[in-house]
């Protein structure tokens, strides 16, 4: 398949995820939206709890000392400032204004440079300097143009560029809710393995290493069951009955994900 019916199917398989209408205007608030306080708690975890896992290992074997490191979709930083001791400076693109400051807030805190671009990537792409390596972690199921979001990191380093992400949609887990409540079937694809093809097929010589997430997903029952409301898009009031269904389901605890690092490099 060429890149034109790879990246089309990608767009097509990330619009099955889209949620019927029907259910999307009874939504108390966007089911989709990340929350930058659940993404800062995970950037502290990660400071505190370093993950020397492929991601980590691939962005600092290509990185040079006190190199430049893109993050793209950086969210308050989780990719990217755990590496501090190593890196010279930070160039964090965030469409969400509130991340971008969780952060800052951090970055000052390890002492590592930052420059901020509010923006989705890679519209903004010529307002963000070229780096040594480029991180995007988490980020590409929120990408329907993936094609160009894959070209322009290409473009905007020198030496590497490494995604990570889970090996399917990261709302797979809900899918037995979703029958519950709703009685809707989500799909299956894409999965990382559609990633992979898209960057072949663009020509560049990808390597891929999948492992189990460092991190389990929620802390608690009640955690999830919230989560769950805003992503069902059911009143946060039913927050019990989801998370008495979740254990009925057998969903708790939730099992971890794989998580996928893909990456190249520039030839
Ligand atoms: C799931 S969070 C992951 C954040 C962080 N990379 C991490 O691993 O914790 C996805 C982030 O990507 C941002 N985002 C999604 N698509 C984007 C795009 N095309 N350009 C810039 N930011 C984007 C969202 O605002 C959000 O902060």
């Amino acid at each position: 398949m060429d890149v034109e019916e790879l990246a089309t199917r990608w767009r097509e398989r990330l619009e099955s995820w889209a949620i019927p209408a029907r259910i999307l205007a009874e939504a108390p608030v966007d089911p989709w939206a990340h929350s930058p306080v659940r993404f800062a708690s995970r950037t502290d975890r990660a400071l505190t709890e370093p993950d020397g896992g492929p991601t980590v290992t691939r962005v600092l074997e290509a990185l040079p000392e006190k190199g430049s490191l893109l993050d793209l979709g950086s969210g308050t930083g989780a990719s990217s400032l755990p590496l501090h001791a190593r890196v010279g400076e930070v160039v964090a693109v965030d469409e969400s204004a509130g991340m971008l400051s969780g952060l800052e807030d951090r970055a000052g805190k390890v002492g590592v440079p930052v420059t901020l671009v509010e923006g989705r990537w890679p519209d903004v792409a010529a307002d963000v300097p070229v780096c040594d390596v480029a991180v995007s972690g988490h980020v590409v199921y929120n990408v329907p143009d993936l094609v160009e979001f894959v070209r322009a990191a290409h473009a905007h380093v020198r030496r590497r560029v490494v995604l990570e992400l889970t090996h399917r949609h990261p709302m797979s887990w809900l899918n037995p809710l979703w029958e519950h409540f709703h009685d809707v079937r989500r799909p299956v694809r894409p999965v990382a393995e559609d990633v992979v093809a898209l960057v072949a097929a663009l020509g560049y010589r990808v390597r891929v290493e999948e492992r189990e997430a460092p991190l389990e997903r929620f802390v608690s029952l009640e955690e999830l069951s919230l989560s769950a409301c805003r992503r069902l898009c059911l009143d946060p009031m039913r927050a019990g009955e989801v998370g008495r269904t979740a254990m009925e389901l057998g969903m708790w605890p939730v099992p971890r994900d794989r998580w996928a690092t893909i990456w190249w490099d520039k030839e």
